[in-house]
């Protein structure tokens, strides 16, 4: 049965429901979708769905707050995508309720060509395990991700080369570290290698090859007892472009911006022929989030930990239906 939503404010019932799914098409730790949207005749509003947070891994719900703002510039966009400007109220009752946005599609206004390319790429944006191709990214593309980060008022830190083998050695150290706490394990096997039917979690056809003594980037274990093995001459680049997303302060409304910076640096690399994938493990652990702060300056939070290149298609994971995350009273 479908949920009976109806038009919102210039948007129609079918375009509402269209840009309501591209919201939901967002990255999330695990896959855990915390997200619920409420919809009136003006307005639709986002609240963190708080039943869904993954309390070992992200304690603070701070990973959390990342998949809800990428869910908000995913529905910014869909609605510029649409022609209608989305009228945005961003923690409207300040940090103190789980009332995120309320985003009114006021009124009509042509999209950009920036508006529709990033569109365009919601729902061809993965994460991707995989290895990839061995081939660069250009000088040029780092310029449009750090603009992407730039445009929701965040930094994108890209780490020297030379930088690199400490930031290895800071994923690895977090990586030992939760995977030392048997409840970060159980939390992880509860959430991944998923059959392909359940709406939420990760399937296990979304995991990476099982790691080899060579892999030095491929760390959260999403591999575990699945039997993705590696192509023959397969190996993960490298040298990979890894990229920090940092803010530049901490809490609920930077951590929510920097989930649309997020987001739109995720889209801009999807839309310029890019794949991509998450390191989370150092920002998740305490130690190793504060170290990555001063390597990379020590002006800027870091929330999220990518690795951008060239890869081959990737199927993408399931939704939740939009019944399950959408309360929207009948309208005709
Ligand atoms: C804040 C955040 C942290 C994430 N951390 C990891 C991670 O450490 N390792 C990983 O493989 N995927 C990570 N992911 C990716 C999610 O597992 C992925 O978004 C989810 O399974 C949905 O798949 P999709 O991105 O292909 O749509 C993260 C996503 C978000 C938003």
């Amino acid at each position: 049965m479908n949920t009976p939503i109806g038009a919102v404010g210039c948007l129609t019932v079918d375009q509402v429901r269209e840009v309501l799914i591209e919201a939901t098409s967002a990255p999330s730790l695990h896959n855990s979708q915390p997200w619920r949207f409420h919809c009136t005749a003006d307005a639709i509003a986002l609240h963190a769905d708080r039943s869904r947070a993954v309390p070992v891994a992200d304690p603070e719900d701070r990973e959390l707050l990342l998949a809800c703002g990428a869910a908000l510039l995913n529905l910014r966009l869909a609605i510029r995508a649409a022609g209608v400007q989305p009228d945005v109220n961003v923690l409207p009752h300040r940090c103190a309720s789980d009332l995120l946005a309320i985003v009114r599609p006021a009124r009509r206004r042509p999209a950009t060509p920036t508006d529709v390319e990033l569109a365009a790429a919601i729902p061809r944006r993965r994460t991707n395990r995989k290895p990839f191709l061995p081939t660069l990214v250009p000088m040029s593309l780092h310029s449009q991700l750090r603009q992407a980060a730039e445009a929701e008022r965040a930094w994108l830190a890209i780490p020297e080369r030379e930088q690199l083998p400490k930031l290895q050695a800071l994923a690895q150290q977090a990586h030992d570290a939760q995977l030392a706490d048997a409840e970060f394990v159980a939390e992880l096997r509860h959430w991944t290698g998923r059959g392909p039917e359940t709406p939420d979690g990760v399937p296990a056809s979304s995991s990476g090859p099982i790691p080899e003594p060579q892999d030095e980037w491929v760390l959260r274990d999403y591999s575990s007892g699945q039997a993705n093995s590696r192509v023959a001459g397969k190996d993960f680049e490298p040298e990979p472009l890894i990229c920090v997303l940092g803010s530049f302060q901490d809490g609920v409304s930077a951590q929510l911006h920097a989930g649309m910076a997020m987001q739109r640096v995720l889209l801009a690399a999807t839309a310029a022929g890019l794949s991509s994938s998450f390191l989370s493990q150092i920002v998740e652990v305490p130690t190793t989030r504060k170290e990555l702060r001063e390597l990379i300056g020590g002006g800027l939070w870091p929330q999220a930990v990518l690795r951008i290149g060239y890869g081959s298609p990737v199927p993408a994971t399931p939704r939740r239906s939009l019944d399950d995350v959408v309360d929207a009273p009948a309208r005709s």
